[in-house]
């Protein structure tokens, strides 16, 4: 018997794992979701895969700009992951909370304090 959909995000809560926000976008055009389907392939050349669903508001603005932003959240960032997630009803650029955010040499978000950044050209597959 195949488990439902609730049962597999009860079951992945408890995998731990890298929380990251994934930005791309500029000004009002931002975006930005909350992934952790995120892992490292090659250091040469520098290769990241990123999962991201297509339907996402950030998924559209990648798949027409063709570029983004991985930060490595630190502990102290629950609270931005749970607004990039979508749990607060924030959406958009509304996500991008005054303060933190600075605009990195491509033009997109990055967060001031994240662990790490890295600035990636996508290279989509379906
Ligand atoms: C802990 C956590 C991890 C997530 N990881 C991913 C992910 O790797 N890929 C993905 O497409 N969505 C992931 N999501 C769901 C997106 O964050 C969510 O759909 C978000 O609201 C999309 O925002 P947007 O429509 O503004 O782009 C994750 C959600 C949570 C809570």
């Amino acid at each position: 018997m195949q488990t439902s959909p609730e049962n597999f995000r009860q079951a992945m809560a408890m995998f731990p794992g890298a929380v990251t926000v994934v930005t791309t976008g500029e000004g009002d055009g931002r975006r930005g979701m909350t992934a952790t389907a995120v892992c490292s392939v090659t250091d040469d050349p520098p290769s990241l895969l990123v999962c991201i669903n297509r339907k996402t508001e950030t998924g559209v603005e990648i798949s027409r700009n063709g570029r983004f932003c991985v930060q490595l959240l630190n502990d102290r960032d629950h609270a931005l992951a749970l607004r990039f997630a979508g749990a607060t009803g924030l959406h958009g650029a509304e996500k991008f909370e005054p303060g933190r955010w600075q605009t990195c040499v491509l033009g997109m978000p990055r967060l001031e304090g994240a662990r790490a950044a890295l600035f990636l050209r996508g290279h989509g597959r379906a």
